[in-house]
């Protein structure tokens, strides 16, 4: 029996590992390929089949098939040295323990939506845990809960809600191949955010392996860590492996709206106004506002920025056409502009799928479109003045190729205090402003072109935003604020970007990080640092803590 497992051993490696020419061997590779397989064996749940090596002929789609932003999908991005893509979650804990010991550099990959590529780029070799074959989602309507794997898309909880009930849901992104993994843990918001806060404000239990390889819940975790992977991204601390979400009521029919002004209708106005407006009104109402550059006519001619205000009412027409008359008269909804339609298909809605399509597209994996992206986010506290917007128009008029996405706070984003959960933007914002570019040429000079009209606009916006620090949403990842290389500074890199991330809970966040991962086994170009050695010491008990 043991000579049989040994000699299948040798087989599988010999199988994974002759090398071709075009991948030079790597012993120190081969040594971790050889513990994974080992190990795996001693679970009882063999590995072998989950492994691509670059020389497998399946390689490149694999790596392909979540990667999201084009930007990263060129011949000279790096490529991981090997995937696991996980079965099983022994898989996992064999994973990082063999990466722990062989100190390799592990990127975790849920549905592969990281604006920066961070869940499949890397500076150093690296390889790939990939998590999109664990996505099983259990609900249980009883208790109003469900348990989603951390490969579900958000597409597949929504469908799977809306099956067994059409008077749940659950408060997370607008864009259904977004991946829980990654979207919860860095906070999640989306349509129902006014009403009823973010995804975070709704996960009740959670599933991890740690740095040591054990799988945790929320008891075997500890409150600490449990609010750490509320809102503090996951890939810092351990790999989700589940969250248990608690579902949130929505009436059987909702009403949703899509108007569009120009200039020329007074969009500057309405915008302004918006911003008095949006962030305050009933929390069953939410308006985003998208901001683009049109031609003026179909003869093209002179441009001219339009402005879409997208809208979710949790209510029927009449009473949303009412409200909208006696609060908001100056965007002039009218009934015909208004579609009542059930939760579920609101979905669709959002992401721009024709309202007829059958609902079951949510479970398509593909996203509608794939193009190089750049994005960053600002908070906004004080409405921006119409010289402030005038500017940013005629920015926006000169570069063309940029879009501007606003989201409205207030309601419950007001009512939950910013330490509750690691994600700290609460009251106070009126909304969030994303600056996106989409390209689809190839080439770093392009590249180039568009990231920086994302970053002419950012510093142009910098009146008139948050300052001290100016705060960034962590799930639109920005390399922009700070990359740590881990080097010797590495909690001085840190802090560039997690005070603008965090705020006032990174400091929270590297303590718990420092307790639960002092290695640093879990890390990325922007994860929680670990408090540097000497700082450990002057933490408040925290150093006992740390090597107890
Ligand atoms: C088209 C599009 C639309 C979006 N819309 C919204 C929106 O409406 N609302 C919103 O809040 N955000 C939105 N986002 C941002 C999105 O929430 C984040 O990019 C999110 O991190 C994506 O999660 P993912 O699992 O798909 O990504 P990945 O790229 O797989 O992961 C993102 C990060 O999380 C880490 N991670 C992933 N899985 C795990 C895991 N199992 N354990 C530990 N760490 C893990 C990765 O290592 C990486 O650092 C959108 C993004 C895109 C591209
Ligand atoms: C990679 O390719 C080389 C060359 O063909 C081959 O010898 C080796 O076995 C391959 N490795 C794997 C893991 O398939
Ligand atoms: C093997 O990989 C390690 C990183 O995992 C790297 O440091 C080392 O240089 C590589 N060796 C060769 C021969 O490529
Ligand atoms: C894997 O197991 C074999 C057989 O037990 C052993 O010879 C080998 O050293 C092990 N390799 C690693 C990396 O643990
Ligand atoms: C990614 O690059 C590969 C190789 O160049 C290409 O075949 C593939 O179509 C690209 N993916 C997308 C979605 O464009
Ligand atoms: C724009 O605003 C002006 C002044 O408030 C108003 O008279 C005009 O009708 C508005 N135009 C549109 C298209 O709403
Ligand atoms: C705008 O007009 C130009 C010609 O001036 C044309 O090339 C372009 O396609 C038009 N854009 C849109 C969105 O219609």
């Amino acid at each position: 029996m043991r000579i049989h497992t040994l000699n299948r051993i040798i087989v599988l490696l010999s199988l994974l590992l002759c090398s071709s020419p075009s991948s030079p061997s790597n012993s120190s590779h081969n040594t971790f390929l050889e513990c994974l397989i080992n190990h795996s064996s001693e679970l009882s749940h063999p590995i072998t089949s989950s492994i691509f090596t670059p020389n497998n002929s399946l390689f490149p789609s694999v790596l392909q098939s979540y990667i999201r932003n084009l930007r990263f999908n060129t011949t000279t991005t790096r490529k991981p040295f090997l995937i696991i893509t996980a079965s099983h979650v022994s898989h996992v804990q064999s994973a990082i323990i063999c990466a722990h010991k062989h100190n390799k550099l592990m990127k975790i990959r849920s549905g592969g939506h990281d604006y920066e590529g961070v869940s499949y780029v890397a500076e150093e070799p690296f390889f790939l845990l990939d998590m999109f074959n664990l996505r099983a989602i259990d609900i249980d309507i009883e208790t109003e809960t469900v348990w989603v794997q951390a490969g579900a898309t958000l597409g597949e909880i929504y469908y799977s809600i809306s099956h067994k009930s059409k008077i749940h849901a659950f408060p997370a992104g607008t864009c259904p191949t977004v991946g829980a993994g990654g979207h919860i843990s860095g906070g999640g918001y989306g349509t129902l955010m006014r009403k009823y806060g973010l995804s975070i404000d709704h996960v009740v239990d959670a599933q991890i392996v740690d740095a040591q390889g054990r799988v945790l819940d929320r008891e075997s975790m500890g409150e600490d860590l449990f609010w750490a992977i509320r809102g503090g991204g996951g890939a810092s601390f351990c790999v989700i492996l589940a969250f248990k979400l608690k579902l949130v009521r929505v009436p059987e029919q909702v009403t949703v709206f899509q108007v569009e002004r120009t200039l020329e209708q007074n969009a500057t106005d309405i915008v302004y106004d918006w911003q008095h407006f949006a962030p305050y009104t009933d929390t069953n109402l939410f308006i985003r506002v998208a901001i683009d550059v049109v031609n003026r006519t179909q003869k093209g001619g002179t441009k001219t920025v339009r402005v879409t205000f997208s809208s979710l009412f949790l209510g029927d027409s009449k009473s949303l056409v009412s409200l909208m008359s006696e609060t908001f008269p100056q965007m002039g909804l009218r009934q015909q502009d208004c579609i009542e339609t059930t939760w579920i298909q609101s979905v669709l809605f959002w992401t721009a799928i024709e309202n007829s399509t059958p609902v079951e597209i949510l479970l398509d994996r593909m996203p509608q479109s794939l193009h190089s992206l750049k994005r960053k986010s600002d908070y906004i506290k004080v409405p921006i003045p119409k010289e402030g917007l005038e500017g940013l128009w005629k920015l926006m008029i000169e570069f063309e190729d940029t879009v501007l996405q606003g989201h409205p706070y207030g309601g419950r984003m007001d009512e939950i205090p910013s330490t509750e959960t690691a994600f700290p933007h609460r009251k106070g914002n009126l909304w969030k402003l994303q600056y996106k570019a989409n390209w689809n040429k190839d080439g770093e000079d392009v590249a180039d072109y568009y990231i920086e009209l994302t970053r002419k606009l950012h510093e142009y916006m910098t009146p008139f935003v948050s300052k001290n620090p100016r705060e960034a949403f962590f799930n639109y990842k920005d390399l922009d604020l700070g990359i740590n290389h881990n080097g010797e500074n590495s909690y001085v890199e840190g802090r560039a970007y997690g005070y603008e991330y965090f705020m006032d809970n990174f400091n929270r966040l590297v303590q718990i990080k420092t307790m639960v991962d002092p290695e640093n086994f879990f890390r990325n170009e922007q994860s929680i640092p670990t408090l540097p050695y000497d700082e450990m010491i002057l933490l408040n008990g925290g150093y006992s803590k740390i090597i107890d």
